[in-house]
């Protein structure tokens, strides 16, 4: 596939600063990038990694958008996403994964804010969705305060060791639809069309 554009850039962030964020598509020469980022023990309790081949498949299926994210100054690459159901003829869009380097600086947020934009102006999605772990509070903040409604709870849906007493934690499920996100951008909470 030949590269693209950048999606947008976000600027501006009312919490985090002047966080400059941009997406382009990930490229065959990304994946070790990608790929430390997943195995970072940082992120490693958040996520389920992928192989390799998962992330080569996903940059190339046209259902899914595989994105690097850029940001700083010099826009270096300081992260991923992974939007899957871009064909979804239900026009469900799924947030598969978000993961960056730096955290707890706006990064994730503005990142996310680009996202639902190309999610649902660029790709005409009519329900945003994702799911996260019970445990993971930074996660789940983000997306409540970026307007994701809960929508249920996945029981014990994946294993996580020690971490709980069972071994495992339930995955929360969580989505935005294409009128509250009109109406969060009317309220100045979104990036401008
Ligand atoms: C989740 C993630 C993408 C968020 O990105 P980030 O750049 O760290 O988050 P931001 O700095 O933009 O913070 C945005 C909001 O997240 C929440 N947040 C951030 N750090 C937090 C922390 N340590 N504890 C609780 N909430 C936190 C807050 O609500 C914050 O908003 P506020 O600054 O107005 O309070 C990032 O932390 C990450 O890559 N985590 C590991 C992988 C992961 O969990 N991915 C998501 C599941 S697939």
């Amino acid at each position: 596939m030949a590269p693209q554009e950048p999606f947008g850039t976000s600027a501006a962030q009312p919490h985090a600063g002047a966080v400059r964020v941009r997406l382009r598509p990930t490229l065959q020469s990304d994946i070790p990038f990608v790929l430390s980022l997943e195995q970072d023990p940082d992120n490693l309790p958040d996520i389920t990694p992928w192989e390799r081949t998962q992330h080569e498949a996903a940059i190339r299926f046209p259902d899914f958008r595989h994105f690097v994210i850029e940001a700083g100054a010099d826009f270096e690459a300081t992260g991923f996403a992974i939007l899957i159901g871009c064909r979804s003829p239900h026009q469900a869009l799924e947030l598969k994964r978000m993961v960056v380097w730096h955290k707890g600086q706006g990064t994730g947020r503005a990142a996310l804010r680009v996202l639902k934009r190309i999610a649902f102006d660029d790709l005409g999605a009519h329900r945003f969705w994702l799911d996260v772990k019970s445990l993971n509070s930074r996660a789940r903040a983000l997306y409540e305060r970026e307007g994701f409604a809960v929508e249920g709870t996945l029981r014990d849906a994946v294993r996580v060791g020690d971490r709980t007493p069972s071994g495992y934690d339930s995955l929360i499920v969580m989505s935005m639809l294409t009128g509250e996100f009109a109406a969060r951008r009317a309220a100045a909470l979104e990036l401008p069309a």
